[in-house]
């Protein structure tokens, strides 16, 4: 078998690339370790940045996302009793759209099928090889057989836990960590959403976030201490816990529900630089964490999934390196932009055992984006992802 590029993990970096890749007339196979099913069902991100949502549009998988989507011009921040909204839109001059990352992996999928895109789910034994030469493969598993597929370029997209950063050598690499000491547990349920805008809520139980998928579907999520099992947070301790957790009002109209998805994520930063080894090119999750808080690591993912599509293409149609050549340092300047604001957004709003002094930090924080403008613009700017890179 070959292709011009092999992709491997069906994500969100993965899929975009892949019907990016398509709209340039490339041809690309997808290699994903799971099954269709479970990959359409994991629930994840929410918020989507205008860079996202028109990179989905050049992908032609808007569709569903324009009918069904919100738009949300602003959020709220919940401080110990005061509450500050960040008017997105009149500060930035855009908006957030809510939409999950399942719908739009359900699109991506749908749009690479409708096209007869090459997706092979279950590939087990992903083996990444050649790319620090000319003639890079992929080898798989796939019903007891083995398969090879010869190619140009690979792109990494599977993920923190995938194949394809393992296989780079690891003085090649440099690893920059930090790891939180607490995680997001998150339930998904069949509810009104308490607000028709997010509430990111610091507290001192800890940290609550009000989210949503449509007008009946809500998504909270409470930090909680990473040694916690799934098992510990029946829906009862949890709907309790939340309620005590975000502001009065939103407690009183908080409606609660049987939980459809109740998950419990870890909250670590990471980077792994650079982003590009030979032919092989690491994109999303597989390059870099982020806590969520920012609702960033979506973002990030089509990000350079959009900038990888563009060097590709610029590669085949025009034979110029540039934008393979730069990929790497191009997204690692959004990528540490993105990783300051959620390490900060993340220390603004989380409880940290024992810290006296940075509850203090913590209140002085909230305080300058409550009273001032260009702090609040800062923070918006931020969020919607629209700041100049360099
Ligand atoms: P992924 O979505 O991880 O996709 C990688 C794909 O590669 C997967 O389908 C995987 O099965 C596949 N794969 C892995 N290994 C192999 C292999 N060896 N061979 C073949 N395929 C392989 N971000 C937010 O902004 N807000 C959130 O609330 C939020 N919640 C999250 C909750 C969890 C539990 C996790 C893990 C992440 C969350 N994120 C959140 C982050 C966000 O979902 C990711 O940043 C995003 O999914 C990154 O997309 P990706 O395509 O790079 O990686
Ligand atoms: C959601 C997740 C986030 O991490 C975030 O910052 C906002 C929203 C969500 O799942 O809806």
């Amino acid at each position: 078998m070959r292709t011009q590029i092999a992709i491997v993990g069906a994500g969100p970096a993965g899929l975009l690339l892949s019907q990016l890749l398509h709209k340039g007339g490339i041809d690309t196979i997808v290699l994903e370790r799971r099954s269709r099913t479970y990959v359409e069902a994991r629930i994840r991100a929410g918020v989507l940045e205008p860079g996202t949502v028109d990179l989905l549009t050049h992908a032609g998988a808007d569709g569903r996302m324009r009918r069904e989507a919100l738009i949300h011009d602003g959020l709220a921040i919940a401080f110990g009793g005061r509450i500050v909204r960040v008017d997105l839109k009149a500060l930035t001059g855009f908006p957030v759209t809510v939409y999950g990352q399942t719908e739009i992996t359900q699109d991506l999928i749908a749009a690479r099928l409708g096209h007869g895109g090459k997706l092979v789910f279950e590939a087990e034994n992903v083996a990444l090889e050649g790319f620090d030469g000319a003639h890079p493969h992929v080898s798989y598993e796939s019903g007891g057989q083995t398969h090879d597929i010869a190619c140009d370029f690979i792109a990494g997209c599977d993920g923190f836990h995938g194949v394809s950063r393992s296989c780079v050598p690891g003085s090649a690499l440099t690893l920059y960590e930090r790891e939180l000491p607490f995680g997001w547990l998150g339930v998904l349920s069949e509810t009104r959403p308490v607000d028709d805008e997010l509430i990111y809520s610091r507290n001192e139980r800890g940290f609550a976030l009000c989210s949503m998928r449509s007008k009946t579907r809500s998504r909270y999520y409470v930090q909680c201490p990473i040694s916690d099992a799934v098992e510990a947070w029946p829906d009862d301790r949890f709907w309790d816990e939340l309620r005590r957790r975000i502001p009065a009002g939103a407690a009183e109209r908080l409606v609660t529900g049987p939980s459809l998805e109740k998950s419990i994520a870890p909250l670590r930063s990471f980077v792994a630089e650079p982003m590009a080894f030979g032919r092989l090119f690491l994109a999303g999750d597989a390059a870099h964490i982020v806590p969520p808080t920012g609702a960033k690591g979506l973002n990030l993912a089509a990000a350079d999934a959009g900038v990888l599509a563009a060097g590709l293409i610029a590669y085949y149609r025009d034979g110029d390196r540039t934008g393979l050549d730069t990929y790497s340092e191009t997204c690692l300047k959004r990528v540490w932009r993105a990783e300051r604001f959620s390490w900060w957004f993340t220390a603004m709003t989380h409880r940290f055992d024992d810290d006296a002094f940075g509850r203090r930090l913590q209140t002085a924080e909230f305080d300058q984006i409550m009273g001032s403008r260009a702090a609040a613009t800062a923070f918006a700017e931020n969020y919607v992802g629209m700041f100049r890179a360099g």
